[in-house]
């Protein structure tokens, strides 16, 4: 088997616990962090972390057989895990930025047909080679920031065909594309034009005809809900959501965006691995995702992007509830790629460490994916998703910020940027 041997960064952070599960509080901060270390690689595993000295030590055939990359001034860290994403979709929306920089809002674009409706449109357009080939060049982006890990959620076909199309496209990809690909069901994104005024007939067509389907068809793990105020309701949501669970799928929900809907203590409630976005949720919900340990995935582009107020991050890890990070990348509400700015919006808008947002973008992504035993650590035996930093130490990445300081990702063991 290939080896490979990353040594003398000036900082490997490891991400190292003894806490097993997402990481809270003070734990969020703990780096792990190794100066003047290497990582030895076998095959797509990580074989152990540490001195150069020692690895050489203990793993001499297998160090003297290594291709050598030189990390001399530079990090080593996990792979990003970018844990929330619309990759799936046809076409682009820049033409609405100029209607809501003069005040339309997103709601009232999705509302007159545009928004979700007009993606929606594109993408059943789409020939699946058409999503393949514009889906697998956002991948290619995603690797060069880092990011070697992406959920990916349907919710554009809206009708089966094409919700099936988007899923097997992520299917094809996590077969084709080095980046990782984790599939989402969210048929319930939106109401369809077809079904205005008939949404319980829509709610009761996601359930008893698209769920089955994907379960038995395995397109997915998860499966999500855009639970706000003119979409779907908390009664629909949770109907959705506990219907998803009896064919074994894992709930997720998108909550309390635009408008505080409860949709925090709904996730609680229905035993959500995540809630997701969360800019208006209520003490009180926060409180319930607490104690209930459901994961916050908070997406600060969007915040960024639709002009809202910004998620209470800094409130959630000081109440104890385990916060990842992500981009939300979609075409209308966080055109981005690149998580490593998102995590400069989690510092500054949010108010979450240096730290903290890293173990938010690795370890806790990794999470809320069910991930957590595989990446998001530098660990002996973990998948070897790893990068190599152009930076001397992990502050200046959210120092020098909106920038991109990738200098090589290593992808299950193999050199996919340099
Ligand atoms: O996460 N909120 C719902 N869905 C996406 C936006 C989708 C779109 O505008 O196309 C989000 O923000
Ligand atoms: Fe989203």
């Amino acid at each position: 088997m290939d080896m490979l041997l990353i040594h003398n960064a000036n900082e490997v952070l490891t991400l190292q616990s003894d806490t097993k599960g997402p990481r809270t509080r003070e734990a969020m901060s703990h780096l792990g962090v190794i100066e003047n270390a290497s990582v030895l690689v076998e095959g797509d595993r990580i074989v152990a972390v540490g001195p150069l000295a020692e690895l050489e030590e203990r793993y001499s055939e297998k160090v003297k057989k290594a291709k050598r990359i030189d990390a001399t001034g530079k990090v080593v860290m996990p792979g990003l895990v970018d844990c929330h994403t619309h990759l799936v979709h046809g076409g682009t929306r820049e033409h609405e930025l100029n209607m809501r920089l003069a005040g339309k809002t997103y709601m009232e674009i999705m509302n007159a047909g545009g928004g979700i409706h007009y993606t929606t449109t594109k993408t059943r357009e789409a020939s699946f080679e058409e999503l393949y080939e514009k889906t697998s060049r956002h991948l290619d982006q995603f690797l060069q920031y880092g990011v070697t890990t992406v959920e990916a959620k349907s919710g554009y076909g809206l009708d089966w065909e094409t919700e099936k199309k988007q899923l097997e496209v992520a299917k094809k990809l996590q077969e084709t594309h080095p980046v990782d690909v984790v599939s989402t069901f969210m048929g319930a994104h939106a109401v369809p034009k077809e079904y205005k005024g008939n949404e319980e007939a829509f709610v009761d067509m996601v359930i008893d005809e698209m769920l089955p389907k994907v379960a038995e068809l395995k397109l997915a793990e998860f499966n999500d809900v855009f639970c706000e105020k003119g979409v779907f309701t908390p009664e629909q949501s949770r109907r959705i959501l506990e219907a998803g669970k009896r064919y074994g799928l894992i709930p997720k929900i998108h909550a309390d965006e635009i408008e505080p809907y409860e949709g925090a203590e709904l996730a609680a409630e229905v035993e959500a691995i995540s809630a997701e976005h969360l800019l208006v949720a209520s003490d009180e919900g926060i409180e319930k995702m607490a104690a209930a340990g459901t994961i916050a995935v908070l997406l600060p582009g969007t915040a960024f992007f639709l002009r809202a107020p910004f998620a209470r991050g800094r409130l959630m890890v000081d109440r104890g509830v385990p916060v990842a990070i992500s981009t939300d990348f979609n075409p209308g509400s966080s055109p981005t790629i690149s998580l490593p700015f998102i995590q400069n919006l989690a510092c500054m808008n949010m108010g979450m460490t240096m730290e903290e947002v890293l173990c938010a973008t690795t370890i806790n992504a990794a999470h809320a994916i069910n991930r957590g035993d595989e990446i998001g650590t530098i660990e002996a035996g973990k998948k070897a998703d790893l990068l190599i930093l152009n930076v001397p130490n992990y502050k200046q990445l959210q120092y020098f910020y909106g920038m991109n300081h990738i200098d090589t990702v290593v992808k299950a063991g193999e050199v996919v940027v340099e």
